[in-house]
């Protein structure tokens, strides 16, 4: 199944999603109205509630709870990039002019705790305390993701586990409370969701993995800029593998001391990583955590549709150009 095609089957839940969204961001306040609406013309992938609602699939059945869970999730995860852009600097996401580009980072980051507020009042409509709590929890964990981010950065250890604490926290812990929201809203005990929070994660950590191999090719279709990372510091899987591997990796290091990379110098570092096999690696480590997500969902969960959609999510976040 084709990620346009998962979207088409949850077409009804989606646009339920998207008037709660536009909903609970609407306000008496003109400006943040001409924004918000400015801001919801353009929607991601929107990946974070078609995760929520196919757990609940899986688990249940979607109820409103699900519905307002999902929404909160995707709120947050709004938040999380309209402030990551103020933060990189970045004037395009999704193929338009960021918050804080068009308008500047002052308004951006107005409008990013907006959405956290809004995102925690949905939580809270549901009525479901583990949910708020839940929410709460993301929030903290997001930011100390970001946070051991910069740490890596500044210690300039090029360590792999480093980098995967770091994405656990700022971007697979997202995934794993879409799963956690989703078989709390259907009632389901922790331990029959126990699997699934498990296939959340490794699905989560592979985003990730992929988003940062984008930052290594140029491209149109993306929608945002790519070469960023390095520019902020930040070295991924694919250049990591690489610098434990390579017997140039002093040399690269040196590079890497400089306060702040020329383009040529980013230029020689991408392609240090993709010569010394970097890109395949990640692949690697991919396809690995694939096959090791896809047995426990199906050893865990019978048979079903909604199963065989988050195997197929799994395929695409992979093979995914957008
Ligand atoms: C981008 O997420 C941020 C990362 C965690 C890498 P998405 O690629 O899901 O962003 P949208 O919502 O589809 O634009
Ligand atoms: C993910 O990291 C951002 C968040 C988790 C908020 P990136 O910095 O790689 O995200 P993009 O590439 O800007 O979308
Ligand atoms: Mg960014
Ligand atoms: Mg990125």
């Amino acid at each position: 199944m084709k990620y346009s095609e998962i979207i088409e089957i949850l077409a009804p839940e989606l646009a339920d999603l998207n008037r709660l969204i536009s909903q609970a961001l609407n306000t008496s306040t003109p400006l943040m109205n001409e924004i918000v609406e400015q801001y919801l013309r353009t929607k991601g992938k929107q990946i974070r509630p078609v995760m929520v609602l196919l757990c609940a699939r899986l688990l249940g059945s979607v109820n409103e709870k699900v519905l307002r869970a999902a929404a909160s999730l995707e709120m947050l995860h709004n938040a999380s990039l309209i402030h990551d852009d103020v933060i990189d600097e970045t004037k395009q996401r999704r193929g338009v002019d960021t918050v804080n580009a068009l308008w500047d980072n002052h308004i951006a980051v107005l409008v990013g705790d907006f959405f956290v507020s809004a995102a925690l009042e949905q939580a809270a409509a549901t009525g479901s305390l583990p949910i708020v709590r839940s929410m709460s929890e993301l929030g903290k964990e997001l930011s100390l993701g970001e946070i051991h981010q910069i740490c890596n950065a500044r210690d300039r250890h090029f360590r792999i586990d480093e980098y995967f604490t770091a994405i656990g926290k700022k971007t697979a812990s997202l995934f794993v409370k879409c799963a956690y929201m989703g078989a709390e809203a259907t009632g389901t005990p922790e331990a029959e969701a126990a699997p699934l929070l498990e296939y959340a994660r490794l699905l989560g950590l592979c985003f990730q993995i992929k988003d940062d191999i984008f930052d290594y090719f140029p491209s149109e279709k993306i929608g945002k800029p790519t070469g960023n990372d390095l520019r902020e510091g930040k070295v991924t899987l694919p250049l990591l593998h690489a610098l434990a591997v390579s017997p140039r990796a002093e040399e690269m290091k040196r590079i890497l001391d400089s306060a702040e990379l020329s383009e040529e110098q980013i230029h020689t570092l991408t392609d240090f990583a993709r010569a010394e096999g970097g890109i395949k690696y990640a692949y690697t480590e991919m396809e690995r955590m694939h096959a090791e997500a896809s047995a426990i969902l199906c050893e865990a969960y019978p048979e079903s549709p909604a199963r065989r959609a988050l195997l197929d999510l799994f395929t695409f976040i992979i093979r995914r150009d957008i």
